[in-house]
């Protein structure tokens, strides 16, 4: 069906006629198969639309002005404002044109969001629970199920091209190489494997020199999280001197670790887009490697970089709850709190360091896969500094020289506690919370949500309560949870504050 003959059709199909299909099951795509960008898909796009003289009108034209293939459209009034409408529209069209599409339609409408359906095969419909209560039109849009990040790939340096200071710059084969690597990231999607790399001889040397030199550092600086892990990956994932691990084999080794996942990614991603993939346990990783004319210098994240600094800690549980609330905070989240997110991420997962039996050792991928700064961070006992998010988050980042001051906690734990104090200082006029059993992220924007997850919360504290009358808990353990418990659901510091102080 064409755009044209949309307006009738909306006519007659709005109104209180709204129906959620019932879902169908998923069947499994071809696993080896890439997704071509130009083939049509079929997207979904639900969206606010305020009540005015002309609105839907402008909405339609715009499908219609594209040529974009409308098969289905639904509305029914909008439960976040009486002013409001909602409308469903499910269109076949490529990528690009959807694009067009969602860029022309944000001038139009109070809020969107957006669907992707396998090519092929029939998802279940998108609800509107993103949509439902309160204003959109002010906050930056963020993926709200793990298939959106397909939509947040903003690689705002390197990827394909290179400038005129890279290494690699003068080096037509190496630039070639990194457009096959680039490629790799562009095209691919969620739920696909990543694809394997036949490194070269010259790539497996470089790795090597970096692999060998930084591994002699390990023993005495990397924190204990970091060399209880190594063992693993060596196993598992074949971390060798001789060998560049696979970004899949990784994926796989940490899915079942910590349920995180690696995504290819080209170059240097927006703070924005690389935090979002945190709130839903994906790491963006590159894939290629470093220039091999100075194996111990790079200007961008590498292979290097991720698998020697980020991996083994991405396998321990309360570094990927740190990294994924981190992710969590940042949804939604204006420039100006993305901006400080994005430099606690750095003073912390980059370049943090951590007091383990009274001796600081290093966590931070940075430091860890920086045979130089490694050491320098270590030496310079004046820079180091405990983390505290007020004023680490205004630490100046140095891409190009070693960091002015590095930060310490004395243990992932404290950085998240510290990380959700300081979560509270953000603007944004709800909770988000990930919901691993379907993948998305769950809007809390009212009390009837809220206590829909306080119920499902209910059972795992039951669980809890049952376990500790069955191992016959001493009372020191169970008054430390009931602690942990109090502090966790913290709803008046202030005036608990104040109790304590007059007592
Ligand atoms: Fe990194």
């Amino acid at each position: 069906m064409s755009g044209k003959s949309l307006l009738g059709l909306w006519l007659y199909r709005s109104g209180e006629s709204w129906s959620i299909k019932e879902a169908p099951p998923i069947p499994q795509l071809p696993q080896s198969e890439f997704r071509n960008p130009n083939a049509l898909a079929r997207n979904s796009i639900i969206f606010s639309l305020k009540n005015q003289v002309g609105g839907l009108a402008r909405v339609l034209q715009v499908f219609q002005d594209l040529g974009v293939n409308v098969v289905h459209i639904e509305s029914r009034p909008s439960a976040r404002a009486d002013s409001e409408f909602e409308i469903l529209v499910e269109v076949e069209c490529d990528n690009k044109k959807m694009e067009q599409v969602v860029a022309l339609l944000r001038r139009e409408v109070a809020a969107i969001s957006l669907t992707t359906f396998e090519e092929g095969v029939e998802l279940p419909p998108p609800t509107l629970s993103s949509t439902a209560s309160f204003d959109f039109e002010e906050i930056p849009w963020f993926p709200k199920k793990i298939q959106d990040l397909d939509k947040s790939q903003k690689v705002l340096m390197y990827g394909e091209e290179l400038d005129a200071e890279h290494p690699g710059f003068k080096d037509p084969v190496y630039r070639k190489r990194r457009e096959t690597f680039a490629t790799i990231a562009r095209t691919y999607k969620h739920g696909q494997p990543i694809p394997k790399v036949q490194y070269t001889p010259e790539e497996i040397k470089t790795w090597g020199t970096v692999f060998r030199e930084l591994h002699k550092l390990y023993v005495k600086h990397a924190c204990k999280e970091y060399l209880d892990n190594w063992p693993e990956l060596v196993k598992y994932c074949g971390y060798r001197e001789d060998n560049i691990p696979q970004l899949q084999d990784i994926s796989t080794y940490l899915k079942r670790k910590t349920g995180y996942q690696l995504r290819p990614v080209a170059g240097y991603l927006s703070a924005r887009d690389f935090l979002a993939g945190l709130a839903f346990r994906v790491f963006h990783c590159t894939q290629y490697i470093r220039h091999s004319s100075d194996p111990y210098y790079t200007p961008e994240p590498d292979c290097c970089h991720e698998l020697l600094g980020h991996m083994p800690l991405l396998a321990c549980p309360s570094f990927a709850q740190f990294s994924q609330e981190l992710g969590l905070i940042s949804l939604g989240a204006s420039e100006n709190d993305i901006e400080k997110l994005a430099t606690l991420y750095f003073f912390t997962v980059e370049f943090g360091l951590c007091k383990q039996d009274g001796e600081l050792k290093v966590y931070g991928a940075g430091l860890l896969s920086s045979i130089a700064e490694l050491k320098h961070a270590i030496e310079a006992k004046e820079k180091i500094k405990r983390f505290d998010p007020e004023i680490t988050c205004k630490e100046e980042c140095i891409i190009t020289s070693f960091q002015n001051a590095y930060y310490y906690t004395d243990s992932f734990e404290e950085a998240k506690e510290k990380m959700r104090a300081y979560a509270m200082n953000i603007e944004r006029p709800f909770g988000v919370r990930y919901n691993p059993y379907t993948q998305t992220v769950e809007i809390l924007s009212n009390a009837q949500k809220i206590t829909a997850l306080v119920s499902e919360l209910r059972g795992d504290l039951c669980i809890v309560s049952n376990a500790l009358k069955q191992i016959h808990a001493q009372e020191e353990t169970v008054e430390t949870i009931a602690h942990m418990l109090q502090q966790g659901i913290n709803l008046a510091p202030e005036e608990k504050k104040n109790n304590h102080e007059e007592k």
